[in-house]
């Protein structure tokens, strides 16, 4: 399964960002995605990181959008209509939903963000979060932010 997967690609490596784009190549060839990438806490914003698919804004502030707001609240946010999302930023227009996942360091702090996003409404569901945050935790313990 992915999980694994995505674990046996970067355990034993110290090179955040090659852990970082390897994992988020795997999962983006795997299931298709449209966009997959990270936003990186960087003081007060989230900063664009690495990711697979069309270009994206550097700087999402606390708050704002679908990233900003899992960051401020440090939850995953499903979102099945981004037209729906008050505050949506939309880096590119023909993405349609989306999810996002908090990553966190030994004490509990947003470190970064895990960004998917979908053409097609609706793809992501609760079983999705769940397996996306079991990557998340992956990445938490292998990867030397
Ligand atoms: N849709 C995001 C912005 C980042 S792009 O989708 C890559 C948001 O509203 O947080």
């Amino acid at each position: 399964m992915l999980v694994k997967q995505v674990e046996s690609l970067i355990e034993g490596e110290n090179n955040p960002i090659g852990q970082l784009a390897n994992a988020v190549a795997l999962i983006h060839e795997t299931m298709g995605f449209w966009w997959t990438g990270f936003y990186m806490v960087k003081d007060d914003v989230l900063q664009l990181g690495v990711f697979q698919g069309p270009v994206a804004c550097y700087n999402i502030k606390k708050g704002r959008g679908v990233c900003g707001t899992a960051w401020q609240e440090n939850r995953t946010m499903v979102v099945p209509d981004v037209e729906q999302f008050p505050g949506h930023i939309a880096c590119s227009s023909l993405s349609r939903s989306e999810i996002v996942v908090p990553l966190h360091d030994v004490e509990g702090n947003v470190i970064a963000v895990l960004d998917i996003d979908s053409k097609e409404l609706g793809t992501f569901d609760d079983i999705d979060a769940h397996w996306l945050e079991e990557i998340a935790h992956v990445i938490e313990r292998h990867v030397n932010f």
